[in-house]
């Protein structure tokens, strides 16, 4: 069994995603949170699985809130973590501590449009293809080893949140595949590269 910690900021769609996947060989530890409001916790508490959260405000800087959160996931062993809408820049410290059991999604189809407003940013730019990425975390901002990415189309009349909305219902099917692909020692990283020999088809959806 793999101990599995996700951390979230928000509602937690990504969260319950994986969790009603029943993943086999996982065992969801704990779902943590830097806000206690977030909404996904009460679901996850509500599933009977542990959760905690640490307000990052609390803290004077950057590093402190890391190590405080780092301490909280190491008491439940992780074997991998996945920040699942975590919405926090970690230190290189927090990423280097879980190099290669450290997984993130990003709503966008990376390397292009790091950081915030990706679809926004894609509508702007032109793009007729808009998508979502799993990779391992690295300390630069989304930037490491790709795990698997979707594609959607971008329609003339979308808004960001029209084209969110087509994203986040391939970031559902896609995130628990991965972390499924993860648990299972499928994933072999290469430079840059992940190399996910038995599932190689699966890894990129495109759906209309
Ligand atoms: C998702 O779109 C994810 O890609 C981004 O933040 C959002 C989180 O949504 N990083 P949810 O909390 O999983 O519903």
């Amino acid at each position: 069994m793999k101990n599995i910690v996700i951390l979230i900021s928000g509602r937690g769609s990504n969260m319950q995603a994986i969790v009603n996947a029943a993943v086999p060989n996982a065992n969801i530890a704990a779902v943590l949170s830097n806000d206690e409001n977030a909404a996904g916790l009460a679901w996850a508490a509500e599933c009977g699985i542990q959760t905690d959260s640490l307000n990052h405000k609390n803290f004077a800087n950057r590093l402190d809130f890391d190590r405080a959160m780092m301490e909280k996931i190491d008491a439940y062993q992780p074997d991998l973590v996945v920040l699942a809408g975590f919405m926090r820049i970690l230190t290189p410290e927090f990423c280097r501590h879980y190099e290669n059991r450290l997984i993130n999604i990003h709503p966008s189809l990376l390397p292009s449009f790091t950081g915030l407003h990706t679809h926004q940013r894609a509508i702007e730019a032109g793009c007729r293809l808009a998508g979502c990425t799993i990779h391992f975390v690295t300390a630069e901002l989304d930037c490491g080893p790709v795990i698997a990415q979707g594609a959607v189309p971008v329609f003339d009349n979308d808004t960001a949140d029209t084209l969110a909305a087509r994203v986040l219902k391939v970031e559902h099917t896609l995130f628990p595949q991965a972390v499924a692909d993860f648990v299972a020692g499928r994933l072999k990283i290469e430079g840059n590269r992940v190399l996910n020999t038995e599932r190689q088809p699966e890894n990129v959806q495109l759906l209309n």
